[in-house]
């Protein structure tokens, strides 16, 4: 239905004039039994005096309530034409039309924030699939040009390291050469498994027993060291539809930074559990911990602070989570330790539905 619009001044003498009007009119009829002079200098002053009063209400008006409407007419247009920095000036006051402005200026605060924040994770979806494809184009180059030499590589150091006398100083360099190729046939392994991930193979298994793997497999590197790996499993946990393998790897990749972390004696605990119908595991050590500054990092693609390290491990860590449809949290504090928690469905969940 088109309205028909009148404006707010109108609206407002209207009904103003005819106050004015019927106070007139009753005036000059009670006045009517004075004498002609005095009743018409009266009459003059009473008009005179309702005038001055319209005029002043009118004026009272236009502050208080017209110059703010307008005020928000303007931002709002603003506002549509995607300026999210404005805000109007009275929202200082303490009426109803303060309350609209505070109102108002709240709305575009929250605006702004949901607009800041679907940036930030459309940029940072966006370099994560650049950086992908980029990967993916690294990693096969890579294995092609590299895997094979090395693999060649290796194999001469084996014969070499046979034929070599037991007693022969070359044996120590020939040993840390090996331990070398290790390290990037790692690398390699870490890139290409990140750049072309495998679809998990899911199977009902008891992850109980896939995290008891995993820290069999942990111990395995701390014999020699004052390290405590515990583990407390939940018995009640149902089974749970994973990819053994893929997340045995997981958490040893989270196990291996524990253990990594711990400087001199230490203890890193393994907990399974099942909460709002989710397998929930978590890690925890009494590490170093992960600066402030680091935690956003930590999950990129080659963001490490070891030497030795080729900052995969937590990237694959949480693609391996993600594609089982759950998700991994992290907190910590530096020089006490850090606490890693994975969250996984019980049932895969439907084919697309997990976040990529
Ligand atoms: N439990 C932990 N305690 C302290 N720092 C950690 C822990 N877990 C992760 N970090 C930090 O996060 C960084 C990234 O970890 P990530 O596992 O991705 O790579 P990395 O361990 O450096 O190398 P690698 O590819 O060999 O695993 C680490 O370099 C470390 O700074
Ligand atoms: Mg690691």
């Amino acid at each position: 239905m088109a309205a028909f619009r009148v404006n707010l001044k109108l609206k407002a003498v209207l009904p103003l004039a005819g106050v004015l009007l019927a106070g007139i009119l009753a005036f000059v009829w009670i006045t009517l039994s004075l004498e002609g002079s005095e009743r018409q200098t009266v009459i003059l002053v009473a008009l005179a005096g309702a005038i001055a009063i319209c005029a002043a209400m009118l004026a009272i008006l236009a502050v208080l309530v017209q110059h703010p409407l307008v005020e928000l007419r303007e931002k709002i247009a603003r506002l549509r034409a995607g300026d999210l920095t404005v805000s109007v000036g009275f929202s200082e006051r303490n009426d109803e039309i303060g309350d609209l402005g505070r109102d108002f200026n709240e709305m575009v605060r929250q605006l702004r924030e949901t607009r800041e924040e679907l940036e930030r994770l459309y940029s940072t979806q966006m370099s994560r699939a650049e950086h992908l494809a980029t990967l993916g184009e690294l990693a096969a180059g890579l294995a092609h040009d590299i895997r094979n030499p090395l693999a060649g590589i290796a194999g001469v150091m084996e014969i070499i390291a046979r034929d070599l006398p037991v007693a022969s100083p070359s044996r120590q360099v020939l040993n840390e050469v090996q331990e070398e190729i290790l390290h990037i046939q790692k690398i390699l392994s870490d890139m290409l498994a990140y750049a072309r991930p495998k679809p998990p193979y899911f199977r009902e298994a008891d992850l109980n027993e896939t995290a008891e793997h995993a820290v069999a497999l942990a111990r395995q590197q701390v014999l020699s060291r004052p390290i405590q790996i515990e583990i407390t499993k939940d018995q009640s946990l149902p089974p749970v539809e994973h990819d053994i393998t893929q997340v045995r790897q997981l958490l040893l990749n989270l196990l291996l930074n524990a253990i990594q972390g711990i400087e001199g004696t230490g203890r890193v605990d393994v907990k399974l559990e099942s909460r709002d119908g989710q397998a929930v595991m978590r890690v925890r050590d009494t590490g170093r911990g992960i600066a402030p500054e680091n935690l956003p990092q930590i999950f990129r693609p080659f963001f490490t602070t070891k030497g030795q390290g080729t900052g995969l491990g937590l990237s694959l860590a949480r693609r391996i989570v993600e594609n089982h449809g759950g998700r991994i949290e992290v907190s910590s504090t530096l020089g006490q330790g850090s606490e890693f928690t994975v969250w996984l469905p019980l049932r895969k969940t439907t084919p697309g539905s997990a976040p990529s």
